[in-house]
């Protein structure tokens, strides 16, 4: 069983229909460890999204998802990362609308920045993620949680 970081975007957050439907979609892929709205400031926008320091759209992006309410997600399942990144799509919203019609950048997703939802891309980058978000989640309970549901 993997875990992964999902987090609903600011302007998603204030669509209801677009929350409904990412969450039934959320619930019937995942089991929810843990969930909360969370306010990104600045501060911790700029930490979670660190490895983007220094490109054109860094200030861009921290200020977009400081711009409002996220809603942050531990989804647990077998191959969760790559699951939750397939049901995302392409970061870029104009290809998501042409390589997966579907997908919920695609159908919720306005532009490069506000491209609806995030999902951690690694193993290390998930537990990274979870630990900035969700400082009180211990990763090792979850595991040996689910390491006992498996049993
Ligand atoms: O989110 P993902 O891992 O698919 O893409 P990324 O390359 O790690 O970029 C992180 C975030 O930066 C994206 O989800 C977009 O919100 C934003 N971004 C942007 O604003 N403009 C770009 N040209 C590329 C990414
Ligand atoms: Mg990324």
């Amino acid at each position: 069983m993997e875990i992964t970081l999902a987090l609903i975007k600011p302007h998603v957050v204030r669509n209801t229909y677009a929350m409904q439907q990412i969450r039934a979609l959320i619930s019937q892929n995942f089991t929810v460890l843990d969930q909360k709205e969370v306010c990104i400031t600045k501060e911790l926008s700029e930490r979670f999204y660190a490895e983007h320091k220094g490109k054109y759209f860094y200030h861009r992006l921290t200020s977009f998802m400081n711009s409002g309410p996220s809603y942050a997600l531990i989804l647990q399942s077998e191959a969760c990362i790559q699951k939750w990144r397939s049901l995302l799509g392409p970061t870029k919203v104009f290809r998501a609308v042409y390589a997966d019609p579907n997908c919920i950048r695609s159908l919720y997703g306005l532009s490069d920045t506000r491209n609806a939802c995030h999902g951690s891309d690694s193993e290390e980058s998930a537990l990274r993620e979870i630990s900035i978000l969700f400082p009180e989640f211990d990763a090792a309970v979850g595991s040996r949680q689910a390491k006992r549901e498996e049993a």
